[in-house]
């Protein structure tokens, strides 16, 4: 079976639309994102792209790969400060001179879309709400969406990232899955993915597998986006797909999961502008960050 982001993301849309309809101010998301990296142009403009189409409104500013570390800085500071930007976005990754952990922890937790703060980050581990990262928020929408279970399966995530692996494997175990997450010096990897009910591969190598890697019925989600000839592809080797009858699931490149990852982004402006548009629902939250 095919697990198809796009046409996930077609039956979104209507609902999000209609949810910014009824928002007493028109939302409106800023995206900083350095000039000049071919990927995170394609991210950007696909979010970008996407936010018009349901009426969140964007800014994207773009920094120099040259610019000094606390200019950025105070362009996030005057974002957090300004009430008519709802969510804030710090395309990853920067320049190495730049510090991703010291920047993105500036953005306000209330505006972090990418829910990549320590204080989303923190709440995501401790199973409080808060702005989950939206590949990880997208994975699990998508397999909600073909009533795939989770609970009780073991699952084999192929990726530690704080952006995808980490986050992921949270939400894994909030739905009462078994997860193990493997990395470049797990050993017998290809036993544990034979063992595994959901294998999502975020590695980074186009082929890095294979349709005979997996036992038949395994749900295989590809997270991955390289780049071949300037032709985007995963971790799975293309011609696996004609052997889709054997697995139980599996998510193309493109046209999977990087569809959910946006649908997961809009859905996380909407929250925040849902709970600004909504005073006491505010100063609940307000009361709870003073307490911590
Ligand atoms: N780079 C690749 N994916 C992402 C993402 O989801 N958010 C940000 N900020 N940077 C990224």
């Amino acid at each position: 079976m095919l697990l198809d982001g796009k046409k996930y993301a077609e039956a979104k849309l209507p609902e999000l639309k209609e949810r910014v309809s009824k928002l007493e101010k028109e939302p409106r998301l800023a995206i900083l994102q350095v000039f000049g990296d071919d990927a995170s142009d394609r991210y950007v403009q696909n979010k970008l792209k996407r936010c018009r189409e349901v009426g969140i409104d964007t800014r994207l500013f773009y920094i120099s790969p040259m610019v000094e570390q606390e200019r950025i800085a105070d362009k996030i500071r005057e974002l957090n400060a300004d009430p008519n930007i709802t969510g804030i976005i710090l395309q990853l990754p920067l320049p190495e001179h730049l510090d991703e952990h010291y920047l993105t922890n500036l953005i306000d937790p209330k505006k972090d879309v990418d829910g990549f703060t320590e204080t989303n980050t923190g709440k995501l581990s401790l199973g409080q709400p808060g702005l989950i990262p939206c590949t990880a928020k997208g994975v699990i929408d998508l397999l909600d969406f073909y009533d795939i279970p989770l609970e009780g399966k073991d699952v084999l995530i192929i990726n530690r990232s704080n952006i995808v692996g980490k986050p992921l494997a949270q939400l894994f175990l909030r739905r009462n899955a078994t997860v193990t997450i493997a990395h470049s010096k797990t050993e017998h990897l290809k036993d544990k993915i034979k063992q595994a009910d959901i294998v999502v591969t975020g590695v980074g190598i186009p082929n890095f597998l294979r349709y005979d890697d997996f036992e038949p019925g395994t749900v295989v989600i590809d997270v991955s986006i390289n780049f071949v000839d300037g032709r985007m592809v995963g971790d799975v080797k293309k011609s696996s797909y004609g052997y889709l009858q054997t697995l139980g699931g599996l998510t193309p490149v493109p046209g999977g999961v990087g569809q959910c990852t946006v649908i997961a982004l809009m859905e996380n402006v909407i929250q925040i502008a849902e709970t600004e548009g909504c005073p006491s629902l505010m100063r609940f939250q307000n009361m709870l960050n003073e307490e911590e």
